[in-house]
């Protein structure tokens, strides 16, 4: 005599939607992260994209050592998950300078006024000062002190002298 069919039971798993991927461009090359969508965006830059001048510190957005540009605007990319980031352009240090790689008028003040200490904070200080010059091509002392990047090197007088020289080369025509 023929066996019924056994019974199946139904299914406990919950389909998902398909993962169609987050469009964005970093230093201005398009890229797809078809990954989990709460990454930060920190990891993804240091451990996909292999750009590891950001940096990770304090990890909760206090101390600035993580910060990019995104669409123009300083952010903590350690805050920051990847599902936010869809259509959106980030620039992080490596993409301060030209892509010949001529220095900005910034990173050359930086050298010549010798502003890094050990280096771990400069990354994001860089990116708060090429904000602060966008937004305060002649920044004042009240703009200077509200840049919000901490330097545990205190090598915040020389960053100082150097935002001031970049805006004095600025003033000057240079670039
Ligand atoms: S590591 Fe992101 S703000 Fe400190
Ligand atoms: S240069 Fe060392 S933490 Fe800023």
């Amino acid at each position: 005599m023929a066996q019924p069919p056994p019974q199946v039971p139904p299914s406990t798993i919950t389909p998902q939607p398909k993962r169609t991927g987050i469009h964005l461009a970093v230093n201005g090359k398009p890229y797809l992260h078809a990954g989990d969508p709460e990454m930060p965006l920190l990891w993804w830059l240091r451990d996909y994209l292999q750009l590891t001048g950001t940096k990770y510190a304090c990890g909760i957005g206090a101390c600035g050592a993580c910060m990019v540009l995104v669409d123009g605007k300083p952010e903590h990319a350690c805050l920051l998950p990847m599902q936010a980031l869809a259509g959106r352009a980030v620039t992080t240090v490596e993409g301060l300078a030209a892509s010949d790689g001529t220095f900005s008028a910034l990173q050359d003040a930086w050298v010549s006024e010798d502003a890094i200490q050990c280096g771990y904070c400069q990354a994001g200080q860089l990116i708060a000062a090429h904000a602060l010059l966008r937004k305060h091509p002649q920044p004042g002392d009240a703009e200077l002190d509200a840049l919000p990047n901490l330097c545990r090197c205190g090598a915040y007088p020389r960053m100082r002298r150097a935002i001031q020289h970049a805006a004095a080369a600025r003033k000057d025509g240079k670039p």
